[in-house]
């Protein structure tokens, strides 16, 4: 038995972040993880392989699409799906053991194998019982299926099925148009699969700027998706390695079949605290099965605390790392603090895809008055160099102090310029703040400046 100031249990972006500022603290360490990988989800079969794909099969599209007019002719290149295959887990491998090589590093003890809290204080790994003052469940979560429909990680697939299928299929049905499925959607579908994308709602991207919503789904649907939206799926049929989608469509109740040669289900991901006997504990959990928390990542038991996927707020890596740096730091007697209000959401299809804080829909709701300063891609000149210039940067500032209040972007390079508009809201920044702000020409953010002058007079080139 060994004695810890603190054992976390789980090393996703949660977790091992934790693990890191503990050790950083001064704070004697373990983390508990029962893959065979540091980094959970996210660097094993979520953020960073599905990146890795992305990238690969944008190449793909560049070369398909775009080579033969920047004067670089000849074949596109063919597909090796295996190699394909074999540089996405060399990526991962290379981030996992980075985080193995940072344990190690700041002494962190890798307790290997599965993790549950017999009693307060104590945690259980295998047949070891290890001692620790403050506990933290960072234990992530699992993709969540529909009722009626077997995942068999082959035909019908999550994520991660969908992350390293045999063979690249001809057809494939995606239920659920949120991040997972546009995404991995957009994988296939530059492989050359028929994506048909099932979505229960009338919208793509639930929670996202309307404007950006459509924006997306038309141009994915000139990239070769297809949607079927407003409709119910009731049930997924396999045959001999092929199935059968039904559903219902909602404004007439009329049913209807695709065929297909792989399903994904990307319909969300649900908390996942098993075998942790935290009910045994009296932890107390939401309705949807996550821990509670109060402002400190604290839950109603001494010592024990929670954070990232396993508790409330959007499911994303980088907010798991700010709690895991937050709560390291409330435990070492610190001030750990997340503004929850600035927490970017990225979509990485192409275009991509990002926004950050309130949007039109939010500010209505409150009542409050806000002014939009839009800019689209189309008077960016670096843009339209990369034949990228479909899209806009809209910027949602108080109408009477024009502080920023929200920004949604769809365009090149989303998903690193809302960056600059998060860094301008923690500081309190207004537009004029941005716009009176020098842009490298010609660069994307110039775009965001663009956006911050409508704000005000008025954008230059538009
Ligand atoms: P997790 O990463 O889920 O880690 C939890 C770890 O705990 C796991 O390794 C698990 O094995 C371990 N564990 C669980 N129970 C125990 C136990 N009892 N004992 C020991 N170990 C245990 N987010 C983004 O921000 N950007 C993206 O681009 C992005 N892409 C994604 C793509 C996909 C396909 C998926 C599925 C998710 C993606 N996400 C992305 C979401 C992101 O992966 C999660 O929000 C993030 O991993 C949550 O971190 P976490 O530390 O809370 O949990
Ligand atoms: P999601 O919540 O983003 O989308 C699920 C979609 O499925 C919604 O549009 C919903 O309306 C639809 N749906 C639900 N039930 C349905 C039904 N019966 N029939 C048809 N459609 C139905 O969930 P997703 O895509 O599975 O992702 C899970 C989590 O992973 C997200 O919370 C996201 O934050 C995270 N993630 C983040 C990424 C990123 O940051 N780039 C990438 C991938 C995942």
């Amino acid at each position: 038995m060994a004695s810890y100031d603190v054992i976390v249990i789980g090393a996703g972006p949660g977790g091992y972040v934790a693990a890191i500022r503990c050790a950083q603290l001064g704070l004697k360490t373990a983390c508990v993880e029962g893959r065979e990988t540091l980094g959970g989800t996210c660097l094993n079969v979520g953020c960073i392989p599905s990146k890795a794909l992305l990238h690969a099969t944008h190449q793909l599209h560049e070369a398909e699409h775009n080579f033969a007019t920047m004067g670089l002719k000849g074949k596109s290149p063919s597909v090796d799906w295996k190699q394909m295959q074999a540089y996405k887990q060399d990526v991962v491998d290379q981030n996992t053991k980075g985080i193995e090589f940072l344990f190690k590093k700041n002494k962190i003890d890798w307790l290997k194998g599965w993790g549950s809290i017999p009693e307060t204080g104590k945690v259980k790994v295998g047949d070891e019982v290890h001692e620790a003052k403050s506990i933290i469940v960072a234990t992530g979560s699992v993709p969540s299926s529909l009722p009626g429909i077997e995942i068999d990680e082959k035909t019908v697939v999550t994520s991660t099925g969908a992350l390293s299928l045999a063979k690249t299929p001809k057809k494939m049905v995606v239920i659920g148009a949120g991040v997972i499925g546009l995404e991995m959607g957009s994988v296939y579908a530059r492989l050359g699969a028929e994506v048909t994308v099932v979505e229960f709602l009338d919208h793509i991207t639930p929670g996202m700027d309307p404007e950006v919503q459509r924006t997306l789904q038309r141009i994915l649907k000139k990239q070769g998706m297809e949607f079927i939206m407003g409709a119910a799926v009731q049930g997924v049929e396999t045959k001999g390695g092929k199935a059968t989608v039904t559903y219902k469509l909602r404004k007439d109740d009329s049913e209807a079949t695709v065929d297909t040669d792989v399903v994904l289900v990307a319909t969300g991901r649900k908390a996942y605290t098993d075998g942790l006997g935290l009910a045994d504990l009296g932890v107390e959990m939401t309705d949807r099965g996550q821990v509670k928390t109060d402002s400190h990542w604290a839950t109603n038991v001494k010592g024990i605390y929670a954070i990232g996927d396993a508790i409330t707020g959007p499911m994303l890596a980088h907010k798991a790392e700010d709690e895991g740096m937050a709560v390291a730091e409330v435990i070492a007697g610190k001030h750990g603090h997340v503004n929850y209000g600035v927490i970017p959401g990225v979509i990485y299809t192409h275009p991509e895809v990002s926004s950050v804080g309130e949007t039109e829909d939010t500010l209505k709701k409150a009542g409050r008055a806000y002014k939009v300063g839009k800019f689209s891609f189309m008077g960016n000149a670096r843009a339209k160099a990369i034949f990228a210039a479909e899209g806009f940067v809209k910027i949602l500032a108080d109408k009477e102090t024009d502080r920023i209040l929200g920004a949604h972007i769809i365009g090149p390079a989303a998903g690193d310029l809302i960056h600059e508009i998060c860094v301008a809201m923690e500081f309190g920044a207004s537009a004029q703040d941005l716009a009176l702000t020098c842009h490298a020409h010609p660069t994307y953010s110039e775009a965001v400046r663009e956006a911050a002058l409508a704000c005000g007079d008025g954008p230059i080139h538009a």
